[in-house]
């Protein structure tokens, strides 16, 4: 909405949350508290913020004033229920068109940014038409278009992405609604890029994207594990294949495996429709691409204890990166969760470093809420009553005495870390664990430490000749 903000100066854009602590953060007057990081948001905000760009937590106002309602609130997949751990959580969506429904006053257009599953569309149709049953006669009766507008944005290059979009996509079933938010894409973005389509297409498009994009990182991170037995590079294949114009470039750099808010949920929320439409290969199918990067998590775990004598109990183990991708203090869904919490549970002791992540909420990821680190508690994993990792800045201090170093984030600054220097400070003989590949592989091996990459089978038949 910022973006929006800044290109439509005539339009005025009400951002509203019942979180009212989340408003504050967002009128703060110190730019460095905005409840995201994301780059370059800060000069936006700040060339838009109170001309017409506003943020309150008076919902109901907003409501009744809004020509255009944008529904951009979470859909968490399902923890109970029917569905849990597949289906996407509805209520918050359910809970804004209630209110729509009720405080909405003439013709407003209620649009889906979130992700949603297919046909949630009717679902907020069938709430808001419940309006004008139960209106009573004395006040004009709101009416309602649903169009669904689902965003592509990645995190950490989002502004750019809706600067440039490949494509917006808008569905919905009246032409005038789709023109009205059509003609406000036009204020920046070229005509041929707005696509219109019916409501469950662009519903099932957002998904479609999201898994076709996590399918390739599975494919990818699959060949990666076939590279490091057979003496071939990963970079060499992708490179390869992506000059293929029918496969392209991108999407090709094998990892720790896909974290993110999305992937994983969309792919889930996929799964459950197929099978609740009765097609279980489909859902199958689906399934896998989520289970290849489960996998390929706990494979590296498993790689970092065999090439440290098949035991890490009170090895010191530098992490560098805690966000699911560089660029954002994210970590939802972070494979740096599950491989750090493994490595903890195998009696290491952790050293993290992120330049974005705080401490406190790596504490929630790995389950040791701060106070509680200084107690003594028979219910907490051993790892953690031995208060087994800190957060640490990237200084000498961080890699003194340490056995390894797992790269897992791809923050530039790692690619440049005087790996000689380092390398006086670490336990010999010294790790580096590049699942990124982003090291200075050539100062690495001067250093004298071993080196591990991800899809690297050269590397390990040069091991294997030593
Ligand atoms: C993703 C999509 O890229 C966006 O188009 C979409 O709008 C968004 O989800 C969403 O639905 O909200 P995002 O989750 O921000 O965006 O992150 P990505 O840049 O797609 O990266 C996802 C994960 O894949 C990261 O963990 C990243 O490190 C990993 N990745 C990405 C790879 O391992 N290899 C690659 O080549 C690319």
């Amino acid at each position: 909405m910022s973006v929006f903000a800044d290109k439509c100066k005539d339009i005025a854009f009400n951002v509203v949350d019942v979180n009212k602590e989340r408003i504050a953060a967002w009128n703060n007057n110190d730019l460095s508290k905005l409840p995201i990081f994301e780059p370059g948001l800060d000069k936006i905000i700040q060339r838009c913020r109170g001309i017409n760009l506003t943020f309150s937590s008076d919902v109901h106002k907003a409501i009744s004033e809004a020509d255009i309602i944008f529904i951009s609130v979470n859909t968490p997949t399902k923890t109970k229920g029917i569905g849990a751990g597949k289906a996407s959580n509805l209520k918050w969506v359910e809970s804004c068109a209630r209110q729509i429904s009720e405080y909405a006053k003439g013709h407003t257009i209620v649009v889906e940014k979130s992700t949603l599953p297919v046909r949630t569309g009717q679902v907020i149709k069938g709430i808001l038409e419940s309006s004008k049953i139960s209106s009573n006669s004395t006040k004009p009766t709101p009416t309602f278009d649903v169009l669904s507008n689902p965003e592509f944005l990645a995190e950490g290059t989002a502004i750019n992405d809706l600067l440039f979009p490949d494509r917006v996509l808008i569905g919905g079933d009246n032409k005038q609604a789709l023109d009205v938010l059509g003609e406000i894409y036009k204020n920046w973005v070229p005509k041929e890029k707005i696509i219109y389509t019916n409501l469950w297409s662009s519903e099932l498009a957002k998904l479609t994207a999201n898994a076709f994009l996590a399918q390739r990182i599975s494919s990818i991170n699959s060949i990666s594990a076939l590279c490091e037995v057979t003496g071939a590079d990963v970079r060499e294949v992708s490179r390869a294949i992506g000059k293929d114009s029918r496969i392209g470039s991108k999407f090709l750099a094998s990892g720790p495996g896909f974290g993110g808010s999305c992937f994983k949920k969309d792919i889930l929320n996929l799964v459950y429709l197929a099978n609740y439409f009765g097609l279980p290969e489909v859902g199958r199918f689906w399934e896998g691409v989520v289970e290849l990067n489960s996998w390929n998590q706990s494979r590296l775990t498993k790689l970092i204890l065999e090439n440290l004598f098949g035991n890490l109990t009170d090895k010191k183990i530098g992490i560098l990166g805690f966000a699911f991708k560089a660029n954002t203090n994210d970590t939802r869904e972070s494979p740096a969760i599950v491989i750090c919490k493994n490595l903890l549970n195998e009696g290491a002791i952790l050293r993290i470093n992120d330049p974005k992540v705080d401490r406190n909420q790596i504490a929630n990821d790995l389950e040791t809420p701060p106070d509680q680190q200084n107690q003594k508690n028979d219910n907490l994993d051993y790892s953690y009553q031995k208060k087994s990792w800190q957060k640490m800045d990237l200084n000498r201090n961080f890699f003194e005495g340490i056995d390894a170093v797992v790269v897992l984030t791809e923050w530039e600054s790692y690619s440049k870390i005087d790996w000689i220097e380092a390398a006086k400070s670490m336990r010999s003989p010294g790790w580096v664990f590049d699942t990124r590949s982003i090291v200075d592989t050539r100062k690495v091996s001067e250093a004298g430490l071993n080196l591990w990459r991800v899809g690297d089978g050269v590397l390990n038949e040069q091991r294997k000749r030593i």
